[in-house]
């Protein structure tokens, strides 16, 4: 089972819709989950004891702190409290630095899911050169560090808010990955014809229309697949985190 620990106010429509996702998944998957609704003026020791209880409790296997957190809260002082065999997110420190290291365990969700989507659809990685927008310790970093590691073999870029010459770099991509967090931000001429675009973004317009960080429209014609908004990622995270629980279950069992 997993455990999801969220800011009971400060939730925006787009988090709500995926934490309830988060939801019907475990229940669809047959795992027990507990939503753990805090408010928003909770402290940080509340938290961290919540966590800690959640810990040692055995029936828990995978423990998820949704982010952002808010301001008066330090998010890395609480995502270091998860044990590091229950952190299913894979956001802690002993995990990216596994990763790192090239021992992957709990890897984190997202760009999991966009390692294994490429995968099943058999679209080659290796040799290939794939350019990452953006740098998050959640989507960007371990997207590069996942497809860096030995047996996947990418040549990795990764972009961010202050690379010069972005458009001359993302024209290279075999594979873009965008996860900047910016409406249709991605336009036609920023990609190489036959390309694989990813698009991991979620953005809310102000009519209400969910968009990614690419122009499918202008895109699509040129590129040789491209992943939609909504769709795509966003159920692969969901799955990865399942995956997650699961593996983190079993490596409970085992330690
Ligand atoms: N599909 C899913 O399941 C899923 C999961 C997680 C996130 N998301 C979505 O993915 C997007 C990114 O999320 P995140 O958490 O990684 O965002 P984030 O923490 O805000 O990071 C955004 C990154 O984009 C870079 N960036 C911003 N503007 C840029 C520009 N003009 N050119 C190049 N790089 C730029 C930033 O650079 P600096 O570091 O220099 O500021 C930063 O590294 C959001 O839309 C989010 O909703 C989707």
């Amino acid at each position: 089972m997993a455990a999801q620990i969220i800011d009971g106010k400060a939730l925006s429509l787009i988090i709500q819709v995926y934490v309830r996702n988060k939801q019907k998944a475990c229940e669809k998957a047959g795992f027990e989950s507990w939503l753990h609704k805090l408010d928003a003026n909770s402290t940080q020791a509340d938290l961290l004891n919540l966590i800690s209880k959640l810990n040692q409790d055995p029936k828990v296997h995978g423990i998820l702190v949704q982010l952002p957190l808010p301001k008066h809260l330090n998010t890395d002082l609480i995502l270091d409290a998860v044990t590091a065999l229950k952190d299913v997110d894979g956001f802690g420190p002993e995990n990216l630095g596994l990763l790192t290291s090239g021992r992957p365990r709990l890897l984190p969700c997202t760009p999991h899911g966009v390692l294994v989507m490429l995968q099943r659809y058999k679209i080659p990685v290796a040799g290939k050169h794939v350019v990452v927008l953006g740098r998050s310790t959640i989507v960007g970093k371990p997207m590069g560090l996942i497809l860096l590691q030995n047996g996947i073999d990418a040549t990795v870029t990764i972009c961010h808010s202050k690379t010069s010459n972005l458009k001359e770099i993302t024209r290279q991509a075999d594979i873009l990955v965008a996860a900047i967090g910016k409406p249709c931000f991605v336009t036609a001429d920023m990609v190489k014809p036959g390309a694989v675009v990813i698009d991991v973004g979620i953005n809310r317009l102000e009519d209400g229309k969910l968009v990614g960080d690419v122009d499918y429209e202008q895109v699509l014609p040129l590129c040789g697949a491209i992943t939609p908004v909504p769709g795509g990622v966003g159920p692969m995270t969901i799955t990865m985190l399942l995956h997650n629980t699961l593996l983190a279950a079993k490596l409970q069992q085992k330690s």
